[in-house]
């Protein structure tokens, strides 16, 4: 289909929003980050919208995002973790999209968001544990759901991008 866009799903800290937009550059589609769309529109940070209005009211939030960009043509879509957890949002962001599955481990996500104070899920003593936890609860889902996974875990940004390109040009998906 014309001007499909590239959705990436998969764990807080995976690495989404570096990949999609390294991505967005070489193949010269928007980049659009659902979690910057969220704050733009409320107004204000994720943890705020956690800690005022709680999980449920960011969800809804997440999912109207999704509504608006299942109309939308040649992005590049970085979406939350937890944007699987609504079987609608998927059903939403398929209609126009590809769906990527950005897959690492959870050393490899705790590696990169061991210092991060901006994602309300993870804020806990022990955020391996919780990080492991939550991949276990999610598997099923982030692996469902998608049309192609790569998994990422152990290479950089731009390994992880020539690896996406790769197959992208070689199978013609867009
Ligand atoms: C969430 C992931 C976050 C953000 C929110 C909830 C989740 O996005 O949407 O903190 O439930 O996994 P990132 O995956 O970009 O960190």
């Amino acid at each position: 289909m014309d001007g499909r866009n590239i959705v990436l799903i998969g764990f807080m800290g995976s690495g989404k929003t570096t990949i999609g937009r390294k991505l967005a550059a070489k193949l010269d589609y928007r980049f659009v980050d659902m979690d910057i769309e969220i704050e733009t529109k409320a107004g204000i940070k994720i943890t705020e919208i956690f800690s005022k209005y709680g999980e449920s009211e960011f969800r809804k939030m997440e999912s109207k995002i999704c509504e608006e960009l299942s109309k939308a043509k040649n992005c590049v879509i970085a979406t939350g973790g937890g944007v699987i957890k609504n079987d609608k949002n998927m059903k939403l962001l398929k209609e126009n999209g590809v769906v990527l599955y950005i897959k690492a481990t959870p050393e490899h996500v705790y590696r990169n968001i061991k210092n991060d104070t901006t994602r309300p899920l993870l804020q806990c003593d022990d955020k391996l544990a919780k990080i492991k936890e939550l991949m276990e609860e999610r598997k099923p889902l982030y692996e469902s759901r998608n049309d192609i996974t790569f998994d990422v875990s152990g290479l950089n940004a731009k390994e992880a991008v020539e690896r996406i390109m790769s197959v992208i040009e070689g199978d013609s998906i867009l």
